[in-house]
């Protein structure tokens, strides 16, 4: 499964969005998000130009509506008519975690879904700061490492002056303000794997 869109960046509306080269529509119901062929299956209309409303979205075209799980839920030109299952959308598994949108355009046979998600056991921790970073994967590499070596070289000149020389792992040893507590985290998490020979406790 790949993280595709923030959990906050999906909303009622059905917006439109490309993975891997395909057209993607994605909306939220009250029942989750719902990710599928941007495409309505009555006349080829893209879904994401038509409307939410929190329940379901309709087609700009002719009105027909989809629900969670993409499920065709109202044809308005023939209200009282059953539903052909070939009106559902063309979706794809979906998972919310760790603030993100997963999905898979290739899912498993079996359904299995949750195992394939990458495990964050500290994620909702409190004692734990999230950092989160947008890589570039069309980005040269070079200037990835001269912005590190810029960076390591700024801090360098202070790191060299600082007191005690090897990190303290012990938080009684210096004064921490609340800034510091994804690097108080970090040492709690150092202590807790049992380090001290490179460190001070
Ligand atoms: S094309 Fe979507 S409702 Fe007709």
């Amino acid at each position: 499964m790949v993280a595709f869109a923030l959990s906050r960046d999906v909303i009622d509306s059905p917006v439109g969005t490309t993975l891997l080269d395909q057209q993607l529509v994605v909306y939220r119901t009250s029942d989750g998000v719902v990710v599928a062929d941007d495409i309505c299956p009555h006349r080829g209309v893209a879904l994401s130009a038509g409307t939410g409303d929190g329940t379901s979205v309709a087609c700009a075209y002719h009105g027909i509506r989809f629900g969670s799980g993409g499920i065709c839920v109202a044809v308005p030109a023939h209200p009282r008519s059953k539903i052909p299952a070939r009106l559902n959308l063309r979706g794809y598994p979906t998972v919310e975690r760790y603030g993100l949108v997963w999905t898979c355009l290739r899912p498993d046979p079996n359904g299995v879904i949750d195992q394939q998600l990458p495990t964050m056991p500290h994620w909702d921790d409190p004692g734990f700061q999230q950092v989160t970073k947008n890589m570039d994967t069309d980005q040269d590499p070079r200037q990835i490492y001269d912005f590190n070596l810029r960076i390591f070289e700024e801090d360098r000149a202070i790191v060299e002056i600082q007191k005690p020389e090897n990190l303290p792992l012990d938080p009684r040893i210096e004064v921490n303000i609340a800034a510091d507590r994804s690097s108080v985290a970090y040492r709690r998490g150092l202590r807790g794997l049992g380090l001290s020979q490179f460190f001070t406790t």
